[in-house]
């Protein structure tokens, strides 16, 4: 997803835009560019297809490298020249238009003296377009964007807020803009709509950014600006902000507490890997503080809900997308299972565009790692809009899901890099079935001798994992012999099923390799046709089958699917529970979990499967942290 970085102050803006487009990288991208205002009346602007690095080498710099030291004003005469000290930066995730340097932002008015970068989607583009061409614009590339650009021409009258903020009232959609002029090098304008921008200033300037990391640098106490609202940044630091109508208002500053450290690898070849390793902390963090002695329900606060209005509900839809949506179905058969309450989990996507049964009486839980997701907000909004109640389970503070909702539950995941997601997933996992239980004693389907024997076998989860990422041969073993294969089969049963589907993604996101999961009663029913017979003759051609087989009440019926797929010709890989002897006898290829209750498996099995498609990933040379199309906030439907 695109991301913007803003900067006007006293020191070289190269070396500020750069470091905060390094720290927008997870965000995925194609393209990024600047444009700098070196002195007053000119205005540069330099964009390269391709990475950061490749912008940074066009501007003769070095790239930035996350977690250096804040820049400090120059003080020497050995000093480098500075290229103005204000300016926006990009990276662009293509939507309208081809990734190239003519699509990639910033864009310029016919002038060339103003330029915008943004992120989101104007969707009125077309309509404005031919209205700003008739009017005699001319445009240089197919985006949506420099509509704005030519947009904020067609007003400006010498004043940039004042045009911005009449080009505003003609844009519909999600979008969040910068704009910088060359008449106005000490300041920068910006403005925003269902799209995500946070502001902050600091001794030596004020800058704008998609995402906070790309200001920790620089500052922590940071701003976030309302819908349709715009603020002014100055060169002297001060951050002007103006609601909707055009009031002047001063904003409210949050301090964000997340160290710079967290934004590194820690030491890992990759952020995947580091982000797999600190998940028995996010169980740990999670878990803490959720178990009340005195009171054996769960500690949540987030809730305002009484024991009546537990009863009271109907149902409850969870609304999610990609490995979200996953941990919903996950989550549906803990709250069925403890709660009985019937829950419908469904992607974003599909639930906004139907006409869905949403009542007072339903409790809506839309999750969302990001909290940024445009489907899922929008899904939260209907909802709303029918008067149901909303949970927001996040892992980004002040993301728009925190806005939207009525009750907001934060994972303790921590700032996420690698764009595959796995230890929010886990996060996720791990809130809802604390909330199941939550739910099933309130509603007085369990116990209190129940809620505690459920929640110490939780708090035994973190230490094994540690045990599983202790010693991961056997999954870098079972990773070799699925690496060349044209397709990854996942099968499972009940909660086994739900975690095959999260293995599949995972592996098709990062690795590229076709990977598709079935329940596995239901793969004599289609799927396993795609077994190769060849298999059964020459093992190089034998179809990988990933088989979820923990101990479970399906556990049998499971053991018989292995054996129906080997009979087919398939090459299986087993996830078991340490010392399983019968599927020992079946397959070579096991990856072992300590032993643990069925409806908390999915977070362990989870695991290997995280490694297993990245070891893949890795042996097939692809770059796990940026898997090539994907974004990690997809702020676009
Ligand atoms: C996959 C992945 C995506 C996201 C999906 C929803 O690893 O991360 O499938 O889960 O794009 O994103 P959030 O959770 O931010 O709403």
């Amino acid at each position: 997803m695109c991301g913007i970085v803003a900067f006007t102050g006293t020191i070289d803006a190269v070396d500020v835009l750069l470091g905060g487009l390094r720290r927008l990288e997870y965000r995925g991208y194609d393209s990024a560019g600047v444009a700098l205002v070196p002195r007053a009346n000119e205005l540069i602007c330099v964009r390269r297809k391709g990475k950061v690095a490749q912008l940074a080498a066009a501007l003769g710099r070095e790239t930035a490298a996350p977690g250096r030291e804040a820049p400090v004003a120059p003080t020497s005469s050995s000093a480098p020249a500075p290229a103005g000290t204000t300016g926006i930066g990009h990276t662009r995730w293509a939507t309208h238009g081809v990734p190239s340097e003519a699509n990639a932002h910033p864009h310029r008015d016919c002038s060339g003296k103003l330029a915008v970068v943004h992120n989101g989607i104007i969707e009125n583009h077309t309509a404005l377009r031919a209205e700003l061409v008739a009017a005699g614009h001319t445009f240089a590339s197919q985006t949506d964007t420099e509509v704005a650009a030519h947009l904020i021409e067609h007003y400006y009258q010498g004043n940039l807020a004042e045009a911005v903020r009449q080009a505003l009232q003609r844009l519909s959609g999600s979008f969040a803009l910068a704009a910088v002029h060359a008449a106005h090098p000490d300041r920068i304008v910006v403005t925003r709509n269902d799209a995500p921008l946070v502001l902050g200033s600091c001794a030596y300037g004020a800058l704008a950014a998609s995402d906070t990391p790309a200001l920790l640098e620089h500052t922590r106490d940071v701003i976030y600006l309302g819908d349709r609202d715009l603020a002014v940044l100055h060169a002297d630091g001060r951050v002007e902000c103006y609601d909707p109508a055009g009031s002047h208002y001063v904003p409210t500053q949050v301090r964000v507490e997340w160290s710079l450290e967290q934004a590194e690898r820690g030491g890992y070849p990759d952020f995947m890997l580091k982000e797999i390793h600190e998940q028995p902390r996010v169980l740990r963090d999670t878990i803490s503080g959720r178990f009340a002695v005195e009171n054996p329900g769960l500690v949540f606060e987030e809730l305002p809900f009484s024991d009546r209005d537990f009863a009271n509900l109907d149902r409850i839809q969870v609304i999610a997308c990609g490995t979200s949506y996953h941990a919903g179905l996950i989550g549906r058969n803990l709250i069925e299972a403890w709660a009985r309450l019937p829950v419908d989990v469904e992607v974003a996507s599909e639930f906004r565009y139907r006409d869905p049964i949403v009542t007072p009486r339903t409790l809506v839980i839309a999750i969302s790692q990001s909290g940024e997701t445009a489907d899922t907000l929008e899904a939260v909004k209907l909802a709303r809009r029918a008067g149901a109640f909303v949970v927001g389970l996040t892992n980004v503070v002040g993301s728009r899901i925190t806005l939207e909702a009525n009750a907001v539950i934060y994972i303790k995941a921590n700032l996420e890099v690698a764009v595959a997601a796995t230890k929010s997933f886990l996060g996720q996992v791990a809130m809802l079935t604390l909330l199941a239980l939550h739910l099933g004693y309130h509603r007085g389907f369990l116990s209190t001798a129940q809620v505690s024997e459920i929640y110490a076998d939780i708090q035994k989860l973190p230490a094994q994992i540690e045990e599983i990422l202790a010693d991961t041969t056997a999954i870098e073993r079972c990773a070799e012999a699925c690496k060349d294969a044209q397709t990854v089969l996942f099968i499972g049963r009940g909660v086994g099923a739900t975690t095959c589907y999260e293995g599949a993604l995972k592996l098709k996101e990062i690795s590229y390799l076709h990977a598709e999961a079935f329940s596995a009663g239901e793969i004599k029913h289609g799927p396993i046709a795609l077994i190769d017979p060849d298999g059964l003759d020459d093992p190089t051609k034998a179809t990988p089958v990933v088989v979820v087989a923990a101990q479970s009440a399906t556990y049998d019926k499971t053991l018989a699917n292995i054996e129906e797929v080997i009979a087919r010709g398939a090459r299986v890989v087993a996830l078991a529970t340490a010392g399983d002897k019968r599927i020992a006898e079946l397959t070579e290829r096991v990856i072992s979990i300590p032993p643990v209750r069925e409806c908390l498996s999915p977070i362990l099995a989870s695991v290997p499967l995280q490694l297993f498609a990245r070891a893949i990933a890795c042996a097939r040379g692809c770059d796990v942290d940026q898997p090539r199309n994907l974004a990690k906030s997809v702020t676009v439907e």
